[in-house]
Order: structure tokens, then sequence, then C-alpha cells
């Protein structure tokens, strides 16, 4: 590893990241839709973002060796990997825990609850709701998001880079959690 990916993101996990084939194969795939190398980069990103979720022997997280893995897969430096990364909330440029749940605290939701829905959540998981994090059994991580487009459906929460979760309630918002749980138990 270069002097330069060493100071760029969290530490390298213990086994330095590599692409699997099956990755290559996406990754491969993926370079022919584009004109340059460098257009690729955010779905390269997300290509090794779902394989150091897929092990469960890594952090959840985008660490130093994974930037530079992308950086050389693309020709390209990790600073630029990792400037481009930490710009998009969906990659994980900080430790995520099992479940990553963002709570809209925009206008429109903070309008009709989403202040308190993000409260509750925070007191249910046992996370400072001045910084949010990740909870002390590593389930849940916690954080505001902006405006993510579903203001007719406020408040709302996005749970793991996917699914939207609208017309929050507290009583909904307890169910959640408590699956969420169950799920992992
Ligand atoms: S303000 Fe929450 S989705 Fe738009």
């Amino acid at each position: 590893m270069t002097e330069a990916a060493t100071t760029l993101g969290p530490p390298s996990a213990p086994t330095p990241f590599a692409f699997s084939e099956a990755s290559w194969t996406r990754i491969r795939k993926l370079l022919t839709r584009y004109p340059q190398q460098q257009a690729a980069l955010l779905p390269v990103l997300w290509v090794a973002q779902e394989q150091v979720d897929a092990d469960a022997s890594r952090p959840r997280q985008l660490t130093a060796d994974v930037i530079k893995a992308v950086a050389d897969a693309l020709g390209l430096a990790p600073a630029y990997v990792w400037g481009v990364a930490t710009f998009y909330t969906m990659y994980f440029t900080q430790p995520v825990g099992k479940h990553l749940v963002e709570v809209c605290t925009s206008v429109a939701c903070c309008l009709v609850g989403g202040e308190e829905i993000y409260q509750r959540l925070c007191q249910r998981v046992g996370i400072d709701p001045a910084s949010g994090g990740t909870s002390a059994d590593g389930r849940f991580t916690v954080r505001r998001a902006e405006c993510l487009a579903a203001c007719g459906y406020a408040p709302m929460l996005q749970l793991d880079n996917g699914a939207f979760h609208e017309n929050l309630t507290e009583e909904k918002l307890d169910a959640l959690i408590d699956s969420l749980r169950e799920a992992t138990a």
C-alpha cells in the first residue's frame, strides 16, 4: 500500500481488501457502459461497498485499503476516490452498524414530527441525539438526513440505503425498531 493510501480514510482491516472475481466481473461490465474509467467511480464504489458488506470479518466501512483498491481498479488517485466517497452519504466512510437508519429532519418532515421521530429513535437505541452515531451493541447507526424527496409522505426515514418508511408515527417507529432487533437477535 502506498503512503498516500494510508493517510486517506480509516485504518485498513487486518486483511487488505481485494476485489473478488465476482466483483471484477461486475466492474468489467460496468466499464463497458462509460466512455472513461473515471466515470464508473460511483458504481465501482458501490460494488466495493457491497463486497465489504457481505464479509462479516471486515468492518462495515470503506477503509483505506478499500479506497486504494477502487483507485487502482480505475487508475485514479486514492485522494480523488476518497474525496468523491466522502461527498455522498450512501458510502460508508464512517463506521456503520448492522442497520443504518437515516431520519429526515428537513422542513416538511419536521413540520409533522420528524424531529420527534429522530429523538425517539435515538432514545430507543441508546444514541446521543446531539451527535447521532452507532449504538453500543453495534446494531444501529442513526443519523439525520436532508430531504429524501418523500415530503408528501412525511415524516419518514430511510433504512440501509434502501427502503423508505413513511408517514411515521411513534408506534410505527417502535414496531420497526423491534422487528430489526428481532432480526438481528
Ligand atoms: S423534507 Fe423529509 S422527505 Fe422532504
